[in-house]
């Protein structure tokens, strides 16, 4: 689990992540979000505005973090808790797809830790790494809900479906040659891969 750590310092980041400002499309889409919480509530949007700050910059790092807390005038301790207690945001730099296998009961009965090792094996990483290309992080997650599709794996907001040993490979390479930006965002549908 050592690739979940938060990263506390500022050395070797993008130069994106240094005073990080939303572009005026996302702080457009940010002050609607922030105009559904009454005056003093505001930190009841830090989920769904991280999820816009992770759009833009790939990943949280700290300072976006605080620049996130400070745009909203809450604590940065407040962003943090909850960026470092939900799996889907990523505190440490990751590859462009994220594949957040589910690893939870009825996914392994039928497979998944089998496609967890052979991605690991593919791309000779563990848990939290980025293959050497930049492409593709292995992040296993516990159950996604989706679990009359199993294996299942979200990359994002879309779910991949009854993954195997035998198709993982043909929808990574796929991956590989596909927009990272086409993939995964809202009203993309889940995709079978049987
Ligand atoms: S156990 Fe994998 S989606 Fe529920």
């Amino acid at each position: 689990m050592s690739g979940y750590h938060h990263t506390t310092t500022t050395e070797n980041l993008p130069t994106e992540h240094l005073n990080p400002v939303f572009t005026s499309e996302n702080m457009a889409e940010v002050q609607v979000i922030l105009k559904r919480y009454p005056e003093g509530k505001q930190k009841s949007a830090v989920l769904p505005i991280l999820h816009i700050a992770q759009k833009q910059w790939g990943w949280l790092s700290s300072p976006v973090m605080d620049y996130v807390a400070t745009m909203m005038d809450i604590l940065p301790i407040e962003v943090y808790e909850v960026a470092t207690f939900y799996t889907m945001f990523h505190t440490n730099p990751v590859g462009n797809y994220v594949l957040e296998v589910c690893r939870t009961g009825p996914c392994c009965l039928l497979g998944a830790e089998q496609v967890i090792d052979r991605i690991k094996e593919r791309y000779n990483i563990h848990e939290g790494e980025t293959s050497a290309d930049g492409m593709f992080t292995i992040k296993p997650v516990e159950c996604l809900a989706a679990c009359g599709f199993a294996p299942v794996m979200q990359i994002r907001e879309q779910y991949f479906e009854h993954l195997s040993v035998e198709n993982i490979d043909a929808l990574l390479d796929q991956l590989a040659a596909t927009d990272p930006k086409t993939i995964g965002y809202v009203g993309n549908m889940p995709v079978d891969v049987k």
